[in-house]
């Protein structure tokens, strides 16, 4: 079978099977990513119409699947040229694959002990960018911020254990040293 002939559906088949064996998200994760792999390399993205464009945002998603209790979801993200996000946590695991241009991804950690409510305390630990074909994953609390250095639009598939804005995630801004609720506009149409 070809890589053209993976679709949406074969990949939250196999992401099902996965869940159902396994609940150590380190184990999950390094089984979604070959196959987030073989789906981001079908042909079709560019011109498939999944595509969300998001000026305000900077970034556009668009849901690819859910469960009905939002576990489960995988969403094509496109992102602008110079735009990308601040540093934010998931609160559910994450395997993001490039389609498509480039995606620096700087990762952090937090210094503080998290007790003083609204206060983050971050350290930059790295940086890498993400490129076509290239797999990153993400833990819960891991946190890192994403930007698009390239001069195209770039596209990734994002896939979570749980929609994003039902996580009840962190957005972080290291220059005031805050951290605040985090939800993102989705195109789910
Ligand atoms: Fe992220």
């Amino acid at each position: 079978m070809s890589a053209a002939d993976y679709s949406v559906d074969d990949y939250v088949k196999d992401l099902r099977a996965i869940l159902a064996e396994d609940s150590d998200e380190n184990t999950i994760v390094e089984r979604v990513k070959p196959l987030a792999q073989r789906l981001a390399a079908q042909p079709d993205w560019s011109n498939s119409g999944e595509i969300s464009y998001n000026e305000a945002q900077g970034f556009g998603i668009r849901l690819l699947h859910q469960e009905e209790n939002h576990d489960l979801a995988v969403f094509l993200f496109s992102w602008l040229p110079d735009r990308g996000t601040l540093p934010h946590n998931h609160k559910t695991w994450a395997v993001v694959v490039g389609i498509d241009g480039e995606e620096e991804e700087v990762q952090f950690r937090r210094l503080d002990d998290g007790s003083t409510p609204g206060y983050a305390k971050l350290e930059r630990t790295g940086d890498w960018t993400l490129t076509a074909g290239a797999v990153t994953t993400c833990l819960p609390e891991d946190i890192h911020s994403v930007w698009n250095t390239g001069s195209q639009v770039s596209l990734s598939l994002h896939t979570y254990g749980r929609h994003i804005n039902f996580t009840g995630r962190s957005e972080f801004d290291p220059e005031t040293d805050t951290e605040r609720p985090y939800v993102v506009q989705v195109d789910e149409g």
